[in-house]
This record gives C-alpha cells, structure tokens and sequence, in this order.
C-alpha cells in the first residue's frame, strides 16, 4: 500500500542512497522523462549505461533495452520498473526460428536490430539501432550478403534507400503498425504545409508521406529545426513532451490510428512503467536484469561491434 508516501520525494532519496542513474526513453510517460536523469533514443541510452559510473541502472524502458544496459555494464544492478515490458518485435523472433533462419543462409551476415532478445543478438553478428543503421551499413561491403531482422520495415526502408537487398526477418512493431495512411492524409489536409516526421517502424505507406524518417531523437532534432510552426509526428506521441519542451512555440500532432486519433499508437510496453513501480524498483533493488555470461559474452560481441561503427 503506496498511500501516505510521496512517491517524488522517496525516487529522489533512493536514487542517492543507491547511487542510481535513472535512464529513460523518449516513449516514457512525461512524469518519467522528467525525473529521469538522462533521457534519449536507444543507442544513446546504450552509450550512457556502458559509460556510467553508477552503481544502479534504473531503466525506464522496454526489457530489451534494460537487457542491453546490463550486458554492457554486467557489474551494475540494472532494475526495469515493470519485467513484463517486452516489445512486439522481440516476440516476432523466437532464437530457435532465428538460428534456423540463419542456418539456412550459411552465406549471410546477420545484422540485427537491437530491438530483440539477448539470445538473438547472441546469434548475430553485428546490433544496429534506427540512428545507426545507415552509417553501419555503409561500412559494410556492398557484395556482403546480409540477413535484417526482426523489423521487416526498418530493414525495407533501408534496402530502398540505400540500394541493398538484405534478407528480411518478417517483424513488426505494433504501435507505427497502426498508423493509417487514410487519417493521416486527412490530417495533411487539415494542415497544409504541415511536414510528416516518421521513425522508419511505419510501413511504406507511411513513409511515402513523411519529410523525414529518422529515429527518435532524429525526429526530434527535425522538431526543432524545420521551418513552420505546425509539425505531424508518426512515432509513439510520448515524444511530443520533448518536443514540446524544446519548441514551445510550434505545435505537434501526433498522427492518427484507423480511428483517427493518436492513442491507440502509444505503445503498451512502455506505458506499462509507473513512477510507483520505479519506487519500487528503487527501493527493492526489484525487478532485477540478471544474463547468464556465456550468453552476455555472445551478445556483447555483436553490440561492441554496433558502438565501435556508429561512433
Ligand atoms: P529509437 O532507437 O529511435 O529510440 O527507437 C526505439 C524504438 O523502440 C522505436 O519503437
Ligand atoms: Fe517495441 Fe514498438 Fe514499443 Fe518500440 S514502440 S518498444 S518497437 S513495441
């Protein structure tokens, strides 16, 4: 029972008393963003827990990303406020479908998005993130055969863009999944000369309409760089906090579902953290990431390679 305790006032105590660095994700609840020590996109939350000097990792995110902190900060206590924060792209990969997959193309390099489990990032060979991606991929011989997974649409965008035929895993993220293309040229028309930005997680359809594709912080430098006062955003709309904190002045619509607004693109993995379970968390040292170190091992190899390339 949390009633009677302030909930604000214990993070902060805990976070000291622990010597704890609260990590969070652009995807968080705003009153998440805002106590979070660092807030970012996927590689540069990964860059801060491998960089960290504290001794806990509290991380305000999806399990793979809390799984990542741990692999590369293996002595740290790396607590997720909520364990069931899963993401629908991990479970679009089981590792036995992927090892069989990759065993069937014995010619092929696996490069994978860092949105998936531990065991499948041990069975590849080289982890990308959406802001990476593209400067890892360049570095990567044209004539390489190369598998992409699990995100078939992330993997797409870039075959298109950048000329290359990877193998695609047949993944799809649930929340830019359900952006429609119909509501979001009604939308359009509603706001003439409104650029579309797009996190390269929306299908094709979605894409033919943005200005720009980028990850989340690519999107949100675009936020505050384009020329306008009014903005489309189609990513989940828990950035818009940080939009709007940044460029107060301009406006940001979050792009629209098949039932014409944005709600049903929040993404149910990262709302399920609260500022009562990070309490929680803080406080019982619980839910706890724990990698067995053979696997660790494994997966660390295909994430250094993904930090070394994107530097
Ligand atoms: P970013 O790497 O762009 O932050 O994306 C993470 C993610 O899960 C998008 O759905
Ligand atoms: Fe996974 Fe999509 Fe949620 Fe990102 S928005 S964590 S890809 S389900």
């Amino acid at each position: 029972n949390l009633s009677g305790v302030d909930i604000r006032a214990e993070i902060e105590r805990l976070r000291k008393e622990r010597n704890a660095v609260i990590l969070a994700h652009y995807y968080q609840k705003p009153e998440i963003q805002d106590l979070a020590d660092f807030v970012g996109d996927s590689l540069e939350l990964s860059r801060k827990a491998a960089e960290t000097d504290a001794e806990v990792i509290a991380f305000c995110g999806v399990r793979f990303m809390a799984e990542t902190a741990k692999i590369l900060s293996p002595d740290k206590t790396v607590i997720l406020p909520d364990m069931d924060a899963g993401c629908s792209l991990e479970d679009s990969c089981p590792p036995e479908q992927f090892a069989a997959f990759r065993a069937q193309h014995p010619d092929h390099i696996a490069l994978t998005y860092i949105n998936c489990s531990v065991e499948v990032k041990a069975l590849s060979d080289i982890i990308v993130t959406s802001s990476s991606a593209e400067k890892i991929l360049s570095q990567i011989p044209k004539d390489q055969k190369i598998i992409f997974g699990p995100d078939k649409h992330l993997g797409g965008y870039i075959n298109r863009k950048m000329g290359r035929d990877m193998l695609l895993w047949p993944g799809v993220c649930i929340v830019h999944e359900a952006f429609s293309e119909t509501e979001l040229l009604k939308l359009k028309a509603l706001h003439p000369g409104a650029p579309v930005a797009a996190h390269p997680e929306c299908p094709p359809h979605v894409l033919d309409h943005a200005d720009y594709v980028g990850s989340t912080s690519g999107i949100l430098q675009y936020a505050k760089d384009f020329d306008g006062d009014t903005m489309i955003v189609a990513t989940e709309p828990h950035i818009i906090h940080q939009m709007e904190k940044a460029v107060p002045e301009k406006t940001f619509i979050g792009a629209p579902g098949a039932d014409g607004n944005c709600n049903c693109n929040i993404c149910p993995y990262m709302a399920m953290n609260t500022l009562e379970k990070l309490y929680i968390a803080l406080r019982d040292l619980e839910p706890r990431i724990e990698i067995e170190d053979e696997i660790r091992l494994k997966a660390k190899k295909s994430l250094d390679r993904m930090l070394a390339m994107a530097s």
